[in-house]
């Protein structure tokens, strides 16, 4: 019988996707049994919401710390620094998502620890691995510091599964989209801001070329992807920390084609910089026949289904004042 999850602690919870998943994992075990923590105070409504802590992944012995006192069985390790972000700083990249995992790890053998959940990312793949449908098992030859990071901690999630019997799963998230916290430095994130510009001011400035097309997915497809891999059947699994995933692959001006369809008088300019470069080292699209085979994955969002729902949510915003500059 496989152990369940009782006590849960997030890393990286005032992030744009650990925000979110802070409050799925608090809705499916109960609050108090889930502890959030980041290097940052989120907002009030997220810290205030639970049980809150001030944690640095760098630092083991404080992170072991908060998993002894709260009990926590299962550890959802969220904090990292992207790919836009890791190109400025390289050395604080690896020591924040390669040190900040190993630390985990570590805790999660020495603690016998029930689940570990570790993304990964398209990341991982590089201008060597076939671009469109990029197979679940193919190069991997990053050219970011990022992918590097990435890379890596798959390789170590994996060999913590084989080498001690540690249960880690994690997924290869593509571009995420979503209206709740804004991204924190990645190469995907024209795909959020251009919503934000498009609802405020009518027009954008991309910094991708108008027909970059990269793999995404929306935020309520990224949290039931992420929960139905720790929920699968742990025996079922031939990858553990590696899935391919994705929900759709768009270019820029698909993506404000398609916001045109809602505000047609929506202006985008193209002033690619140096992340263009980033994307063209990524897949444009993906297959994630393994996750679907393996753990049942299927998103429900497509790129109509998410633009209809990305405006609604950030105009409810907008009319309640809480949209920002
Ligand atoms: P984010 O940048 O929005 O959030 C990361 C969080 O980590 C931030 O709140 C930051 O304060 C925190 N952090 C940074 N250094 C820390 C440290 N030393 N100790 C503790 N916390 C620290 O990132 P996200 O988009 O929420 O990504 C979460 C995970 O998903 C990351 O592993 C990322 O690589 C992966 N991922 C994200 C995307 C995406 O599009 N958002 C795509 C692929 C993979
Ligand atoms: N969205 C992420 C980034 O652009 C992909 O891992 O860095």
């Amino acid at each position: 019988m496989a152990k369940e999850t009782k006590r849960v602690l997030m890393t990286g919870a005032a992030g744009q996707i650990g925000s979110e998943l802070a409050e799925a994992l608090r809705k499916k075990y109960g609050r108090d049994n889930v502890l959030v923590t980041d290097l940052v105070r989120p907002p009030a409504a997220l810290a205030e919401a639970g049980p809150f802590e001030l944690a640095d992944v760098t630092d083991r012995a404080a992170l072991d710390g908060l998993i002894a006192r709260f009990g926590a069985d299962t550890i959802y390790h969220l904090a990292a620094l992207l790919s836009a972000t890791g190109e400025k700083n390289p050395q604080k990249a690896w020591a924040v998502n390669m040190n900040g995992l190993h630390n985990v790890l570590e805790i999660g053998r020495a603690r016998g620890l029930v689940r570990i959940f570790s993304p990964s990312s398209i990341a991982v793949f590089g201008p060597a691995t076939p671009r469109e449908m990029t197979p679940q098992d193919t190069v991997l030859s990053p050219t970011t510091i990022y992918g590097v990071t990435k890379v890596a901690g798959e390789l170590l999630c994996d060999y913590y599964v084989r080498k001690y019997g540690l249960d880690v799963r994690g997924c290869r998230y593509p571009g995420i989209i979503s209206h709740q916290t804004r991204p924190g430095g990645g190469t995907t994130d024209y795909a959020v801001a251009i919503f934000y510009d498009a609802v405020k001011n009518g027009r954008y400035t991309c910094f991708l070329r108008e027909d970059t097309r990269l793999p995404m997915m929306y935020m309520p497809d990224c949290l039931k992807c992420t929960l139905d891999l720790m929920d699968a059947d742990f025996a079922r699994l031939k990858h553990h920390s590696s899935f391919n995933v994705t929900a759709m692959s768009f270019s820029a001006g698909e993506l404000a084609a398609e916001i045109r369809k809602h505000i047609p008088a929506f202006e985008v300019r193209y002033e690619p910089d140096f992340r263009q470069a980033i994307a063209d080292s990524w897949p444009a699209s993906i297959d994630d026949s393994a996750a679907r085979a393996e753990w049942g994955w299927k998103p429900d969002y497509d790129l109509a289904a998410m633009t209809k729902d990305m405006l609604a949510a950030l105009r409810n915003r907008q009319a309640a004042g809480t949209l920002g500059g």
